[in-house]
């Protein structure tokens, strides 16, 4: 085990290998925090840990299919083994999957499920103790992140099940935040609009061009570094403070 120095924090960040969670590992490195990126792609993990490695910044790379609870459990539990810690969870990882619910596979339902929502369950009920732990000490705070969506406070058609788990996130979000803060554990639920990341990448690709030349479209997104930089005011925060919930959407997105 490698024993974070004093005034180190240690961070898991899901989702790690691209958009959103990469600009998180480099933000936080930067900031000095330890980094347990997460997410399928080792490859990419391990250039992102090398890219940030001159620098100092101390990342490491952990392969798992979170999907599975019992590797997203391992992932915490790995991060305590190393660090001998763990003070901030940002569960970022997620996928979207549009399209017209009467036509949409339930395979593609069952995969936003368990990633969006049963991903971040797992991961954070085998978090709390740790953080709490965390929080605890002379720091008296620990931060859990969730990022959700503005997708998780306005439905739309074509959005349905994307919908249904993202305002999932931001329910779970509140709910438990109500039962941890007394612990010092806080829980924000970050919502961002459209960023320029590989989320889309994912949809079909007629319903994507679809969508993007209707109202959906935006003409310039956010850049995932924007919300890394939300990600990283809250946990940022001095220890008396919680920001519970952030809307980030494009300067130019009227919806
Ligand atoms: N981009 C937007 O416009 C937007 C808007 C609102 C909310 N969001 C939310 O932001 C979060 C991050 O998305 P993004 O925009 O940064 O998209 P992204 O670039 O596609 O990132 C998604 C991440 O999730 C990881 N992932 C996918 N399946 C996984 C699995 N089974 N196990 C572990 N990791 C997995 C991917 O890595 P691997 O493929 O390597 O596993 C990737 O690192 C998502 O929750 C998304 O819903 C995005």
């Amino acid at each position: 085990m490698t024993e974070a120095s004093p005034g180190a924090r240690v961070a898991l960040v899901t989702g790690a290998s691209s958009g959103i969670g990469a600009a998180t590992v480099r933000r936080f490195a930067a900031r000095g925090h330890i980094v347990v990126a997460v997410a399928r792609r080792a490859e990419r993990l391990e250039k992102l840990a090398a890219e940030i490695a001159p620098s100092g910044g101390a990342v490491l790379p952990v392969a798992a299919d979170i999907t599975d609870g019992r590797q997203g459990r391992d992932c915490v539990a790995r991060a305590v083994d190393e660090f001998g810690r763990l003070d901030i969870v940002v569960n970022n990882a997620g996928i979207m999957l549009l399209g017209p619910f009467e036509s949409s596979p339930p395979e593609n339902w069952e995969r936003m499920l368990s990633l969006n929502l049963l991903s971040m369950l797992h991961i954070t009920q085998e978090a709390i103790p740790h953080l709490r732990a965390a929080a605890s000490g002379p720091r008296a705070v620990a931060d859990v992140v969730n990022v959700g969506s503005v997708a998780g406070r306005v439905a739309r058609a074509n959005f349905a099940v994307y919908n249904a788990t993202k305002f999932g996130v931001t329910a779970f979000s509140e709910a438990l935040r109500q039962e941890v803060a007394p612990d010092g554990i806080r829980v924000g639920c970050v919502q961002p609009g459209a960023v320029d990341t590989e989320l889309l990448d994912h949809v079909d690709p007629t319903v994507r061009e679809r969508l993007l030349s209707g109202s959906l479209g935006v003409a310039r997104p956010a850049r995932a570094e924007d919300i890394a930089q939300t990600i990283d005011f809250l946990v940022g925060l001095d220890p008396g403070a919680a920001v519970n919930e952030l809307v980030v959407r494009s300067a130019r997105q009227p919806y």
